[in-house]
């Protein structure tokens, strides 16, 4: 049986949320100021999870403790999935209770290297459903809010808070379109020259859809960025800034407060890899909305031509990809 979601008191969890991602903002600011004051200090250590460009800074397992602790505190019965816990072992299985999923710092890459594209992303998920997300970006002094089916906003310093998206949503076409995609820490390929082989690895069905999507023809995209945080990734596809952002192997703690925030702005979150019998009948195929614990998403603005708009983009990603489909498993 499904969780009572009328059990829950959405604002008074939102409004919690967004003082907690405030105070987890300020400890980024400062272990950012002690990493950079003392280099050569365990201030400054970086720890790498499963190679060398994953990486988790005392800093990430500190905001994460601290979150933890407080939910503990102010919502005991509610569950909680978390990016450096689960990465220490915890078992964290997502179930229809109201769960909070937490990116303690998304971005962390950044983080390290003092670039700002960095944020603490509080997601609660009920029935699997995420139902509201908090994504705060310190340095950048953005908070982004969102609570299911009461839109999503964008908050900056001494200013009322903005609706999102921030335009108009405007007509949706591949040959027009901004894509966010991230390189991701999975860097196996089958060798040197990943574009020239068949391979079924990630990292080259990536590199190979990526050449698709930019390479000179009618339908090549605009342009392609790769900004290093999945949630503002999603932000910025909410905001109308980007058209969509497309990537395998991030996790439901990098994804869930987005994907609130996201869809309050019309936006839709589909999943990354085509369905079982796209090949076959492209036209009849269908896009469903993503799984949360899914692992692979392309999440696509608002469109002036709806749901049809989106879905003409889904499947032009779909069909530029090449060399299998994205496997990631728990
Ligand atoms: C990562 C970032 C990155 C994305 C990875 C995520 P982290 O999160 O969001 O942009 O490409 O898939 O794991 O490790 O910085 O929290």
């Amino acid at each position: 049986m499904s969780f009572d979601l009328s059990s829950v008191n959405l604002q008074e969890v939102h409004d919690w949320s967004v003082d907690l991602a405030r105070r987890a903002g300020q400890m980024m600011l400062d272990g950012s100021n002690k990493r950079f004051q003392n280099p050569s200090t365990e201030d400054h250590k970086t720890d790498a999870k499963k190679n060398a460009v994953d990486l988790v800074t005392e800093v990430d397992q500190a905001v994460e403790a601290f979150v933890i602790s407080e939910i503990e505190k102010r919502w005991p019965s509610f569950k909680f999935i978390g990016e450096e816990t689960q990465s220490a072992g915890a078992d964290s299985v997502l179930d229809d209770h109201p769960t909070f999923i937490v990116d303690p710092i998304d971005g962390t890459m950044n983080f390290v290297h003092g670039n700002p594209w960095c944020a603490i992303s509080i997601g609660l998920s009920i029935n699997r459903i995420p139902y509201i997300g908090i994504i705060y970006s310190p340095f950048l002094n953005e908070m982004y809010t969102a609570i299911r089916n009461q839109g999503s906003y964008l908050h900056k310093p001494n200013q009322p808070p903005l609706r999102l998206p921030l335009q108009p949503p405007t007509p949706l076409a591949v040959n027009t379109a901004l894509i966010i995609t991230e390189w991701g820490a999975d860097r196996t390929t089958i060798g040197t020259s990943a574009l020239s082989e068949s391979s079924k690895e990630n990292f080259d069905v990536k590199l190979r859809t990526y050449f698709n999507l930019l390479r000179n023809s009618p339908n090549m995209v605009h342009g392609m960025r790769s900004y290093g945080a999945a949630s503002l990734n999603l932000c910025s596809v909410a905001a109308g800034h980007n058209d969509a952002y497309w990537e395998g192997g991030c996790w439901e703690w990098d994804v869930c407060a987005g994907w609130v925030i996201l869809h309050e702005a019309g936006g839709f979150m589909c999943e990354g890899n085509p369905p079982e019998n796209f090949e076959a009948d492209v036209e009849g195929a269908k896009v469903e909305e993503a799984t949360l614990i899914g692992r692979k998403y392309l999440a696509i603005r608002g469109a002036k031509g709806g749901r049809k708009e989106q879905e003409d983009l889904a499947k032009w990603v779909w069909k530029s990809m090449e060399g299998g489909r994205m496997t990631y498993g728990r």
